[in-house]
């Protein structure tokens, strides 16, 4: 039974809403869903909502009929029982829906029974097509006369030698296959280069590659004795003053909902709604097989719904608490990922100490955070998805990038495009560029976003000995005056504020976004890819609420033309002084990989970090406790 509007979808939910669908004669017999989720109540219906009474549940379809290519994005509620809307969608303007789970099967199949694409791997050799794994890859849009009207991937090729070979170490490089997913068939076979396929093996579970395991390494083991100090309530997680509740979704995976923070009785609201609704891997090769290669693994492949189901002692260590998440599978039916949601407790090192010369005072206090984390596959990629609440009310994100990279034939020193990382192995250079949608509300709806910058002083009448160093505050006043870059050589931050509350000094409220300074989208401004990620050419946005802005990159993300998402939510330039405001925050590495990241990648990690700057009236963890006696000594 559902009691919160924000609660992930259960599987009885999922069932029931593709069952009104079929009534209502929306499932013919080669329907596919692309997406099915919770659609979310609007904000204030949220915010009025009140423990006991049932809440209005709906769910988002994106349909297909994979016979007759057409779309439709319906949205059906389960509170009335009835079609609450029902629009078709014309893919060259909306875009296409995302990729389907037997997207992957099929391109495969397709391009199996091609024959140009059989003789294009038979002209290098490989005979054998059972041994040719083929990737969907999502197509992006380049205006092509003859992609105009086609549902469609591109289809790179591997070998396989054997089912328990690493594929990705074995690029068939120059021969790309373009699929039309519907029509069933290859349209159109690029066929450029002929390289050598690498050979070395890149199986790193095979004792022969990773060698014999290294010894030493004594158990570390985690244990809380009498439990973790959260609780979890339902969807409803309570730790340290800290209070949220977890959701989970197919297309942006792990939703927190309504965080906020007890202060001395008082149940302080920071976070609406916070999620890493978009991430896009633009690839930095050139060649005729390669330019079109960037990946939106959220709004094309449904990043939520490639979780994985996370390993006690494997993947998280120590008092783990698991929440499932339920998604939908092509046929709108229910799946769960059991365990795919991690949530406990983490020593994180000093929180504060002094040793005061003049009293002798000497007091440490230990930090902890509050983990909640889900990890998910994208084809070669794995990427796991961290937030840390800490107990001096920082919020943190932390990405963990891993898995395999996506591989080409090594072309040479003169192709700056790629690095070798494996004898004739080249891993094409890349960015991951992640989107994370920050709907605040600072003890309450109406907020205010400043930028900070710290400068020095020229030297002057007040500044004669030029030691002087200060800051320029700005409120960004309109939705196009806030699409910002950092600038890590002034320290840029931006601080959300309330205007309408002070702290005990007299100064609004607010919370920090530090960024981690890397580049934004490298492509060049003309490229079709440039409008398309729009999102990724600014490291921040602010725009203010509206329930349609959902998605960074836009609406349908899949081949749409461009032009959607962040930069036309802000071309509205609305005020976004004392309103309800909405940061955008990207971030993340730009990969050229590294012989070490071969054959399977150590994890690489990009993030933010969120403090609270004026939001306490002092530093809120003096209250938390010295270690327990006898935890603290000195020596062995
Ligand atoms: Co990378």
């Amino acid at each position: 039974m559902t009691d919160h509007p924000l609660d992930p979808l259960s599987a009885d939910e999922f069932t029931a809403g593709r069952e009104l669908l079929a009534e209502h004669g929306l499932l013919g017999p080669h329907t596919r869903f692309a997406y099915f989720g919770l659609e979310e109540e609007p904000k204030d219906a949220v915010l009025a909502h009140r423990p006991g009474t049932p809440p209005a549940r709906s769910l988002r379809a994106l349909l297909i009929d994979v016979v007759s290519g057409e779309l439709s994005d319906v949205v059906v509620s389960l509170t009335d029982r009835a079609i609450t809307s029902h629009r078709p969608l014309d893919p060259a303007v909306d875009g296409q829906v995302p990729i389907l789970e037997q997207d992957f099967v099929r391109a495969e199949e397709i391009v199996h029974a091609d024959e140009g694409w059989r003789a294009a791997m038979a002209k290098r050799g490989l005979t054998d097509v059972s041994k040719l794994r083929a990737c969907p890859l999502t197509a992006g849009s380049y205006g092509f006369e003859d992609e105009q009207n086609r549902r469609m991937v591109r289809v790179l090729a591997f070998v396989q030698a054997d089912e328990h070979d690493l594929a990705w170490a074995h690029p068939v490089d120059g021969v790309a296959a373009y699929v039309d997913l519907i029509e069933g068939r290859v349209f159109r076979l690029v066929d450029e280069l002929d390289l050598p396929v690498p050979a070395q093996s890149g199986n790193y579970d095979d004792p022969q590659v990773s060698g014999p395991p290294r010894t030493g390494l004594r158990p570390i083991e985690i244990t809380q004795p009498e439990g973790p100090s959260f609780t979890l309530d339902g969807n409803a997680l309570e730790w340290q003053n800290w209070s949220l509740r977890i959701g989970f979704d197919a297309r942006e995976g792990l939703t927190l909902h309504q965080i906020g923070y007890d202060d001395g009785g008082r149940r302080r609201p920071i976070i609406y709604r916070a999620s890493i609704p978009e991430m896009v891997v633009p690839y930095g090769d050139p060649g005729p097989t390669r330019y079109w290669q960037n990946y939106f693994d959220s709004g094309e492949y449904l990043v939520g719904r490639l979780a994985n189901s996370l390993q006690l002692g494997c993947d998280c260590l120590g008092e783990i608490r698991y929440l499932d998440a339920t998604v939908s599978d092509d046929h709108g039916r229910p799946r769960t990922i059991s365990n795919a949601i991690c949530i406990h407790e983490e020593d994180a090192g000093v929180l504060w100490k002094h040793t005061d010369i003049f009293s002798g005072s000497a007091q440490t206090r230990r930090q902890r955070r509050l983990v909640i984390s889900f990890f998910s596959t994208v084809g070669n990629y794995d990427y796991g998805f961290y937030w840390y609440l800490y107990l001096d009310g920082t919020i943190e994100v932390e990405i963990k990038l891993t898995g395999i990279l996506f591989t080409s034939a090594y072309r040479g020193a003169d192709w700056p495009y790629a690095t070798e990382v494996a004898p004739g192995l080249g891993a094409p250079g890349h960015q991951h560029l992640f989107s994370a949608r920050l709907d605040m509300m600072l003890d309450g709806l109406g907020n205010s976003v400043e930028e900070i910058d710290v400068h020095g002083v020229p030297v002057g009448p007040d500044n004669p000995y030029g030691n002087a160093l200060t800051r320029t505050i700005t409120r960004l006043g309109t939705e196009s005056q806030a699409g910002r870059l950092a600038a890590p050589e002034r320290g840029r931050v931006w601080r959300v504020v309330n205007p309408s509350v002070t702290n005990a000094l007299g100064q609004p409220v607010g919370f920090t976004l530090f960024p981690q300074p890397n580049p934004t989208l490298l492509a060049d401004p003309s490229a079709p890819l440039y409008g398309r990620a729009g999102f990724a050419t600014k490291h921040l946005w602010v725009t203010r609420y509206d329930p349609a802005h959902r998605y960074p990159a836009g609406d349908l993300v899949n081949q749409h033309p461009g032009g959607a998402g962040l930069p036309q939510f802000a071309a509205g330039d609305h005020d976004i002084t004392d309103t309800d405001v909405v940061l955008w925050h990207t971030f993340g590495p730009t990969h050229f990989p590294r012989p070490e990241d071969w054959p399977v990648m150590p994890v690489d990690r990009c993030g933010f970090t969120l403090k609270p700057s004026g939001f306490f009236d002092r530093n809120p963890a003096l209250d938390v406790p010295a270690p327990a006696s006898g935890h603290c000594h000195a020596g062995p």
